[in-house]
């Protein structure tokens, strides 16, 4: 069998679709500690889910049905393994491109002896896309985003109209998008987007920020922001319709 040739205006085209796609994160290589390793290998058949391009049975991923949350960008996992252990009544799906990150994760969640997490390795817009069902989510969040503070890279925030659209569909009626953020530039991004956004209502009474939930524990990149004296910034915004 001879595989067709590549030419060089193949991959031209395919490097110019590759980079014309913006993505809001840039991959780190970041070298795997040995404990990261190993949770990789012990925990990811049991925790790990594949990215593939259909739709998840998340009755069948979970082994039940149950209100179902979604993070997007966990970082190295910390304050979802804390969230997933406190409330092992509902199902938790992790989202991060960073492997290190994921390994972290897997390793806290099988130390807190949690069964309610999956956690996926890639592009939580393209998992979002092609293989979250719609209206399946009573919450989606997303702490700390990186902010791209330069204007030039705001077109890489997560946060954009398109988006939160998509994140609409994805969740069920009455379901609600938290956000945080310690870059008030960013908090202003988001507050503007979601109050433009067709489908939502605003959680907070003065139709801004929110306080913190007790539910949500102080995450490792909130720290790092308070350290350097930075405030916060929380956003809940529900499905209306
Ligand atoms: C600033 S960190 C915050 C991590 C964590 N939420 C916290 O508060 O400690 C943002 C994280 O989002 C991840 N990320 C950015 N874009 C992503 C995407 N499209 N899909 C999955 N992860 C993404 C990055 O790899 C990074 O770990």
């Amino acid at each position: 069998m001879s595989e067709q040739p590549t030419t060089a205006a193949d991959e031209s085209a395919e490097t110019t679709s590759y980079m014309r796609k913006i993505r809001s994160f840039v991959l780190r290589e970041g070298r795997l500690t040995k404990a990261q390793k190993l949770a990789l290998e012990q925990h990811w058949p049991a925790m790990g889910v594949e990215f593939k391009p259909e739709l998840l049975d998340l009755a069948t991923l979970f082994g039940r049905k149950a209100d179902t949350v979604l993070e997007i960008g966990f970082g190295m996992g910390k304050s979802l393994v804390q969230m997933a252990a406190a409330a092992p009544e509902k199902n938790f799906i992790g989202i991060e491109v960073h492997r290190p990150g994921v390994g972290a994760c897997l390793a806290d969640a099988a130390a807190a002896g949690i069964s309610n997490l999956r956690v996926f390795q890639h592009d939580a817009v393209e998992v979002l896309a092609q293989m979250i069902p719609d209206n399946s989510l009573t919450t989606i969040q997303l702490f700390f985003p990186d902010p791209w503070p330069k204007k030039k890279h705001h077109k890489r925030r997560i946060v954009q109209a398109d988006f939160v659209q998509q994140l609409r569909s994805k969740l069920a009626i009455g379901g609600v998008f938290h956000m945080a953020t310690d870059w008030q530039h960013y908090a202003e991004h988001m507050l503007e987007v979601m109050q433009a956004a067709e489908g939502f209502s605003n959680l907070s009474a003065s139709n801004d920020y929110v306080e913190r939930p007790t539910h949500r524990p102080v995450t490792k990149f909130e720290l790092r922001g308070k350290k350097l004296g930075h405030g916060v910034w929380d956003l809940m915004f529900k499905r209306e319709h």
